[in-house]
């Protein structure tokens, strides 16, 4: 089902798919009209379509495992195509990309909270970072990010589950969820940010960083850098050293 533009969708079916005899009382007001397609192999397609681009100043992003890495002094970062967020095409992935190799020492310990495909995990142990940890609630995407690091020969702890569930310390947290969701669990996730170490949040909605920022505050984190494209913000905050 595609959304074209709000309330018009695009939806392929089957060649023999027939709307349902209800179709009208159902979805009063709605007006459906269909046409035939040639057949197209989508998964061959896109697959096709992949191609290898950089991310930040270090890494080249390679979303399928034929692709070769056209960038040798960049470290290959290798994805496996699959349900999960997290292509390193999107802003909000990208830009925790870029804070992160902002910051100097590089960590040692990283926490990936809702690490969708394991692209941020992956980059951290990439990057050289010791101790990495990564979680999503989503099993789904605990499985892709479990693919994700076999395809990079890399291995780091990964669990399903939610911030509550995290322990330790860490140099540096990454949580690329949306905003409310931090707002909501903002207590978890800077408590597992070291002092001196940093959390780096996005997924937040331009109209919404005022909220992120407040959560944060209210946690003692102080606002170090924002990054926003227009539509999305990423910001980093640091706890203050000891
Ligand atoms: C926007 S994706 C980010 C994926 C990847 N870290 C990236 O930066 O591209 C957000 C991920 O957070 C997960 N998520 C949402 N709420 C969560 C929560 N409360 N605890 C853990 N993971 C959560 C989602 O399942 C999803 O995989």
């Amino acid at each position: 089902v595609w959304e074209q533009a709000p309330e018009r969708w695009r939806v392929y079916a089957e060649p023999d798919f027939a709307l349902p005899a209800d179709f009208a009382s159902r979805f009063p007001g709605v007006a459906a009209s269909w046409e035939e397609e040639p057949h197209v192999d989508w998964a061959a397609k896109y697959q096709a379509s992949l191609a290898a681009f950089p991310v930040g100043r270090r890494f080249a992003v390679l979303p399928s495992p034929e692709i070769v890495n056209p960038w040798p002094e960049r470290l290959a970062l290798r994805l496996v195509p699959g349900a999960a967020f997290g292509t390193g095409e999107h802003f909000t992935t990208a830009s925790c990309i870029r804070a992160f190799e902002s910051l100097d020492p590089r960590p040692e310990r990283v926490l990936d909270a809702g690490c969708g495909s394991g692209i941020l995990a992956a980059a951290a142990c990439l990057a050289g970072c010791g101790e990495v940890v990564a979680f999503d609630i989503d099993p789904e995407a605990v499985r892709v990010a479990a693919e994700t690091a076999g395809a990079n020969g890399i291995s780091y702890r990964l669990f399903t589950g939610g911030p509550e569930a995290a322990t330790g310390l860490f140099d540096c947290v990454f949580a690329n969820i949306l905003a409310e969701t931090l707002v909501e669990n903002m207590t978890a996730l800077a408590a597992r940010v070291a002092p001196g170490g940093v959390l780096i949040a996005s997924g937040i909605a331009f109209e919404k960083g005022g909220m992120v920022r407040e959560a944060a505050g209210r946690q003692s984190l102080l606002l170090e850098e924002m990054r926003t494209d227009a539509t999305w913000w990423t910001i980093r905050w640091r706890r203050k050293a000891l």
